[in-house]
């Protein structure tokens, strides 16, 4: 299907946000954790602060899982990093030995995601609890899949269900990441009494 120039540049500004959402989550979380890797695992002091007290609860889950998080998190950066410049036509066209290699470390990377993502929906306590540790795994699985079928659509050389199931596979990876946006809105302790008000 061809796309009219408008809606091709409104999807590619869509995915460069996801994309430096997904950035922006990832460096957040590196650079909480490189120190606890450094130096060990130190109590952060009492905040004031309702918001920050609640990201503080999160960090704390972390920090006891760092290698395992920054494996699945350091891919992560690969995947939003690659992802926009392997759908971009110009590119394959220009240079299709540079979509080849650069496709190869974007689907290594998100081998590594999905695996880690499934190991840590079982053994990392979950902010949302049992519903979402169960989406979580659920989404793990799909996004596997869907990798593996579009590796095995490129190996049978057929492109056409390859940018299908890849497809897929990169909406998965994008929403897990953009969900981060609409906790951080449920953080807020002004918008849950808003809620709570309606
Ligand atoms: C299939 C796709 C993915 C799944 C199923 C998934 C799943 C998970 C799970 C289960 C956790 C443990 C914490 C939690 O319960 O939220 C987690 C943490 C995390 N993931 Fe993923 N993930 C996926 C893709 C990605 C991608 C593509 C990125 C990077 C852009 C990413 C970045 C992170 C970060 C930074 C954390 C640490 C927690 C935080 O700081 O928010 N994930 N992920």
């Amino acid at each position: 299907m061809l796309l009219s120039k408008t809606t091709n540049r409104a999807l590619y500004g869509v995915l460069a946000l996801l994309s430096l959402i997904g950035v922006g989550i990832v460096v957040r979380r590196t650079f909480n954790l490189i120190p606890i890797l450094a130096s060990g695992y130190h109590l952060p002091e009492a905040s004031s602060s309702a918001i920050a007290s609640k990201f503080g609860q999160v960090d704390a889950i972390f920090v006891h899982y760092p290698i395992l998080t920054l494996i699945h998190i350091i891919p992560g950066l690969l995947f939003v990093g690659l992802g926009p410049f392997q759908f971009s036509l110009k590119i394959r066209r220009r240079n299709p030995k540079w979509h080849r290699r650069s496709g190869r470390i974007f689907m290594m990377s998100a081998l590594v995601i999905g695996v880690t993502a499934l190991i840590m929906s079982f053994f990392v306590p979950s902010i949302g609890g049992f519903n979402q540790a169960a989406a979580t795994t659920m989404f793990s699985l799909f996004f596997l899949f869907a990798l593996f079928k579009a590796f095995r659509h490129i190996l049978q050389r057929n492109s056409l269900l390859h940018r299908e199931w890849i497809i897929r596979a990169y909406s998965i990876g994008l929403a897990v990441t953009s969900i981060r946006l609409i906790n951080a809105v449920f953080f807020c302790d002004q918008f849950s009494h808003w809620f709570n008000a309606q």
